[in-house]
């Protein structure tokens, strides 16, 4: 694990118990990620993927350190993390970002366009913001004339972008989208990820994208890690797990991609129909 941009080892995360009522301070706290192991590389794509409640977005959030762990360590190129005081962590944000499955929930809609894209800036200090937002805008694939307006003026696609604007707008390293196109037709999604393999070549970026989609790691990831009931089942090349996985709840997750429904003989047949009406 040498020479990773970000590498976690034996993460431990725990939550106070949801169902006790009163939170005591000794309200006794659940385990939900069992000491992971992860490690990402500049420029590198890594899919977390796993069913609901696998710990995806709890390891996510440890890794970015949106988390305290409660055990085991963090290192961000060369900095441990694990720990580290908010100051520190403010410095860091800058080069390792995140982009949140439900942009309307994760965009202030009070705030314009433009001032949630700036904000990342703004909170490292800086003052000159015009132009690294109207960049990150054209660069996620937005017109500059959505700068001045409110979330909800824009459709899903269009505000996953601004996410995604938001968070190259400091030209970070690293970047953790946690099921960005889960909430998005199929054409929006396709668009979506094209998007991000554009960002990723342009920008060196690298990419932990989390999903429970499989079919959507292999078009986007080298690599993935599979999640289970807190715990990483099973890691390795796409081409490598895909081919031949080796846990059987791996092995389960493929055989729940669901085939093209598309027919494409029936879709010839149809044209002409399709023409006449
Ligand atoms: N803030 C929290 N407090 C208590 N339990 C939580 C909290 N967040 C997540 N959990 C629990 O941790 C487990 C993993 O959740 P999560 O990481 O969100 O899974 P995934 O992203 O794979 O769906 C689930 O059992 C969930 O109920
Ligand atoms: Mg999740």
């Amino acid at each position: 694990m040498s020479g990773a941009l970000l590498r976690a080892e034996a993460l431990r995360v725990a939550f106070a118990d949801r169902a006790r009522k009163r939170p005591f301070r000794s309200a006794p706290r659940v385990e939900v990620l069992h000491g992971g192991d992860f490690a990402i590389h500049a420029g590198e794509a890594v899919g977390i993927v796993g069913e609901s409640g696998s710990g995806k977005t709890t390891l996510g959030r440890a890794l970015v350190r949106l988390l305290e762990p409660a055990g085991g360590r963090v290192v961000f190129d060369g900095t441990d993390i694990t720990h580290a005081p908010e100051p520190t962590l403010r410095g860091l944000r800058a080069r390792m970002q995140m982009v949140f499955q439900n942009p309307l929930a994760s965009l202030n809609p009070r705030r314009t366009i433009a001032a949630s894209v700036a904000a990342p800036l703004v909170a490292r200090g800086e003052r000159a913001v015009r132009a690294p937002v109207l960049a990150a805008l054209e660069r996620a694939g937005l017109s500059a004339v959505l700068a001045g307006r409110y979330p909800h003026q824009l459709s899903g696609g269009q505000r996953q972008r601004v996410g995604i604007a938001r968070a190259i707008v400091t030209r970070p390293d690293f970047i953790l989208a946690d099921e960005i196109v889960s909430g998005l037709d199929v054409a929006t999604q396709a668009q979506i990820l094209d998007l991000l393999r554009t960002l990723r070549r342009e920008m060196g970026l690298a990419l932990a994208f989390i999903t429970h989609d499989l079919s959507v790691v292999r078009v986007l990831c080298e690599r993935v890690v599979v999640m289970r009931q807190g715990a990483i089942v099973e890691e390795g090349g796409c081409a490598a797990v895909f081919a031949a996985p080796r846990h059987p709840y791996t092995r389960r997750l493929l055989a729940a991609i669901p085939l093209p429904e598309v027919d494409d003989a029936w879709l010839d047949a149809a044209e002409p129909d399709a023409d006449a009406a």
